[in-house]
């Protein structure tokens, strides 16, 4: 054997490799650059498109479909220029671009759907989604996660692709839990953590060390949603309504001083001009959600057991009886992913069992395996 030649040969087959990843790497980079030229939903067009997996807050919906569709539209057509002005490069298009953002703050109970949301229009525009907790949050990073761990996290789910990362959306989770009020327990000030993150979400250029490689990853168009469930905000803001004599609904007269009353650091609450409430969700909702949503428990559980050729039926009265439950956990539309999981655990465990194609749900027998 010809060590000088086996080891010219792996030489070899590295390059390829690596000139490939490249190759790759260009052609996800152009597609995404296309999908977000192209990108031509109107805010309407993305909430039938949502309608689809987010069942109820119909007024929230549209708010979050207008904020994301004029984002996205606004971004596509000042990068569509752009190339024009640099030639087709992608870097330097994005660097030039200069378009205003609005942040979004959502705020709603837990389980009503905030998280879902960006999650499901990042799907339907076709971008990178990064979850960030902020409960695991801290502004240094010896407490948990830092701002560095979210973008690295940003580049992973863009494939390592800087560009494509950079027109993602990032999901602060939680981001009530950092309010100064409520942090006060931990080793780390709230007011810190929140300063730690508007650099970020002020859209700063930032080197990522990822082994030997230096990654320069900037936010100046990610697009940054923040949820949390601001337990007693509504307080805040009658309160304040009652003094200043105002009258009607809580929603539509919350400002910024009552997201600094609960906690919130102003310039934080500033970056996120664009405000959604989304509503507890009704039994009736959960019910939708189990019969109309893509993304709903049943259908998960339905498919996994049409894989066993078995067809899964609920009456009407036994999905009344699940939504009930639900409602009574508190845990919002996530209380149906385990009520259903009591109800037919058993079934799915003695499978195949004594079935005959199907698996018939009524009332009774919701009841009887709740106990
Ligand atoms: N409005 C909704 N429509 C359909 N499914 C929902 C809705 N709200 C919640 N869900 C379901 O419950 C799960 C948890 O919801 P999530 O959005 O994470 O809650 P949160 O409001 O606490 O962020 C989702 O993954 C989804 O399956
Ligand atoms: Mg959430």
């Amino acid at each position: 054997m010809d060590d000088g030649k086996s080891k010219q040969h792996r030489e070899r087959r590295r390059e390829r490799i690596e000139e490939k990843i490249v190759q790759m790497r260009a052609d996800q980079e152009y597609d995404a650059v296309r999908e977000i030229i192209e990108f031509n939903k109107t805010p309407a067009d993305l909430k039938a498109d949502m309608d689809r997996f987010v069942i109820g807050q119909e007024q929230g919906k549209k708010i979050m479909c207008t904020a994301i569709a004029f984002h996205y539209r606004r971004l596509g057509q000042a990068l569509k220029k752009g190339m024009t002005n640099s030639g087709g490069d992608i870097d330097i298009a994005l660097r030039n671009i200069t378009s205003p953002k609005a942040n979004i703050m959502i705020i709603g109970p837990t389980g009503c759907g905030k998280t879902y949301t960006g999650e499901t229009a990042s799907n339907l525009v076709g971008v990178s989604f990064v979850h960030a907790d902020m409960t695991k949050f801290s502004e240094v990073g010896y407490v948990g996660q830092n701002a560095t761990d979210i973008l690295v996290d940003l580049l992973l789910s863009a494939g390592a692709n800087p560009n494509v990362a950079q027109m993602g959306i990032v999901y602060f989770d939680e981001i009530d839990k950092i309010a100064t009020e409520t942090i006060a327990y931990k080793d780390v000030s709230g007011r810190g953590v929140q300063k730690g993150l508007l650099h970020m979400v002020d859209g700063s250029e930032n080197t990522l060390h990822i082994g030997k490689e230096r990654i320069s990853l900037s936010t100046k168009h990610v697009l940054f949603i923040a949820g949390g469930a601001f337990e007693n905000l509504d307080t805040i803001v009658k309160k304040r309504m009652a003094r200043q004599g105002l009258e009607g609904n809580w929603r539509h007269f919350l400002m910024a001083d009552d997201l600094v009353s609960f906690g919130m650091e102003r310039q934080l609450v500033g970056r996120f001009p664009v405000r959604v409430v989304y509503d507890q969700l009704t039994t009736q909702d959960l019910k939708d959600i189990m019969i109309k949503s893509q993304g709903s428990a049943l259908l998960a559980y339905r498919n996994d057991l049409l894989a066993w050729d078995i067809d899964l039926e609920f009456t009407d009265n036994a999905l009344t009886a699940v939504a009930e439950r639900s409602e009574q956990e508190g845990t919002g539309a996530r209380g149906l992913t385990s009520v259903l999981h009591r109800v037919l655990f058993e079934d799915m465990y003695c499978l195949p069992g004594t079935y005959t194609g199907t698996l018939a749900v009524d009332q009774n027998y919701v009841k009887e395996k709740l106990g």
